[in-house]
């Protein structure tokens, strides 16, 4: 499960050392913060010399018309204006809306960096690894998380995850009824990644909440709050498993090695905080968005409870049709893209949801077929390229389990009569209420 880099034992620091770092690095972080919040970019920015009038379109994709009614339609409609845009918000920056340009933009990292992948550039205080990783670095970063993501370290995670599965679905059954995403859709990864890294249960709700804002919040000042607090959370631990290491994900990263040296703060800090929030937001927005699915379409369903075969294929189906994660790019050299000049430091927004209802690449994208051939590029919802998903595994074998797990106990669901799903966009397109009803054996 383990590499060799990750095992190997920490250099020796003094208690003292340590205590030392730690400091600096929360008077560094509260510092970065500071000087983030005064210099917060304008609700507009001019538009450089070097972008075409042509090319402006007024767009906040954290604030889309219609987005908390259908968050996958509002995404979609950028696809009646042109491949390439640029926005004046959120500091300024492009937006690539056709499959190929995505393709293009994640295939690239020389030109199109991964230094900086949220929106507005230098809105965080801390640098996300191994995402905001180029090469030759980011093989480093990715080798240390990745031995925990291997086909046999996944699959010895799936007793518990099926039992965790089973658990939170037989306390709601006798209800007849959930809000599915606070009773199920976050409280399921929430639970396999305080396994992973072996943290308490407790701390559950608090690490929901910072997680939620910080990829879904409009205000850029609750984000960086959140990144706050998460790390200072993360630093007391950090502290612990340099005294106690264990047999965890946590403590692999603290004591790992990367080159032969151990880990920086910020190294470690950022490492967990891309486990912390794209591990557990991720999987509750696709868990939910699934769920509304079958919810509002009994046919599907069926399919499903009849031939479960097809739930592997399915869960790629349903990710192409409903991709969730919108991250972006640094233009590191000037180039040309769809005709247009984009110049070293523009940013680049990339929404992969919208790469998988591309009628330039799908006929009928926005129909949903369990029984459509898998091809390889049908989404890129995992991402594409160097930086593809290193919990894809992981998060399939959690949708999965759940499909097979929910379908057997509870075929029969609907949205509650009168209500409807709300759902939300951000770095990571979310639902945020979907209530179900259900008939229970007392009905
Ligand atoms: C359905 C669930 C998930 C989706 C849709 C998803 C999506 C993504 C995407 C699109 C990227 C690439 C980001 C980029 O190119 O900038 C990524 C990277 C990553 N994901 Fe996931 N993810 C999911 C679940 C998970 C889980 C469960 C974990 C771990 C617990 C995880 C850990 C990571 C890590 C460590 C990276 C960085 C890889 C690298 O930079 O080499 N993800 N994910």
């Amino acid at each position: 499960m383990k590499t060799a880099a990750a095992t190997l034992p920490p250099k020796p620091r003094s208690a003292g050392a340590q205590l030392i770092e730690s400091w600096q690095w929360t008077a560094s972080q509260i510092g970065k913060g500071l000087w983030l919040a005064l210099n917060a970019p304008r609700e507009i920015s001019a538009r450089p010399d070097h972008v075409p009038a042509d090319r402006v379109v007024d767009f906040d994709f954290a604030n889309m018309e219609g987005a908390e009614t259908d968050v996958h339609a509002a995404w979609k409609r950028l696809h009646d204006g042109p491949s390439l845009f640029w926005t004046p918000r959120k500091g300024g920056h492009w937006v690539v809306t056709r499959a190929e340009l995505i393709d293009m933009v994640l295939r690239d990292p020389e030109t199109f960096s991964s230094t900086e992948v949220i929106l507005p550039r230098g809105s965080k205080p801390l640098r996300l690894l191994p995402i905001e990783a180029n090469p030759p670095d980011h093989q480093h970063y990715r080798a240390l998380v990745m031995s925990w993501f291997t086909p046999k370290a996944v699959a010895a995670m799936k007793p518990g995850i099926q039992e965790r599965t089973i658990e939170i679905i037989e306390a709601m059954l006798p209800n007849g009824r959930c809000e599915f995403v606070s009773e199920f859709a976050k409280r399921l990864p929430i639970a396999i990644f305080l396994q992973l890294v072996n943290l308490p249960m407790e701390d559950r709700e608090k690490l929901l909440e910072w997680t939620e804002t910080a990829v879904r919040s409009k205000n850029a000042l609750h984000i960086l709050s959140s990144f706050l607090k998460t790390n200072n959370y993360i630093e007391g631990w950090i502290r612990r498993r340099r005294a106690e290491p264990g047999n965890d994900l946590f403590s692999a990263i603290v004591n790992g090695r990367i080159q032969g040296r151990p880990l920086t703060h910020a190294e470690i800090q950022g490492m967990l905080t891309v486990i912390l929030f794209g591990g557990l937001d991720t999987v509750a927005a696709m868990l939910a968005f699934m769920t509304k699915f079958l919810a509002e379409n009994p046919g599907h369903r069926q399919q499903l409870i009849d031939r479960p075969e097809l739930i592997p294929g399915a869960i790629d189906e349903l990710m192409r049709r409903y991709g969730i994660v919108n991250l972006s790019r640094l233009v590191a050299r000037d180039c040309v893209m769809d005709g247009v000049r984009l110049k070293k430091g523009d940013m680049i927004h990339i929404p992969n949801s919208l790469y998988g209802v591309d009628e330039r690449r799908h006929v009928n994208p926005l129909d949903v077929d369990f029984t459509a051939p898998l091809k390889a590029d049908r989404h890129a919802s995992f991402g594409l390229g160097i930086h593809r998903c290193a919990g894809a595994l992981l998060a399939r074998m959690e949708l999965a389990i759940f499909l097979e797990e929910w379908l057997k106990r509870i075929p029969d669901f609907s949205i509650a009569p009168g209500e409807r799903a709300r759902t939300a966009t951000g770095q990571v397109n979310g639902v945020t209420y979907l209530p179900l009803v259900w008939k229970t054996a007392r009905a």
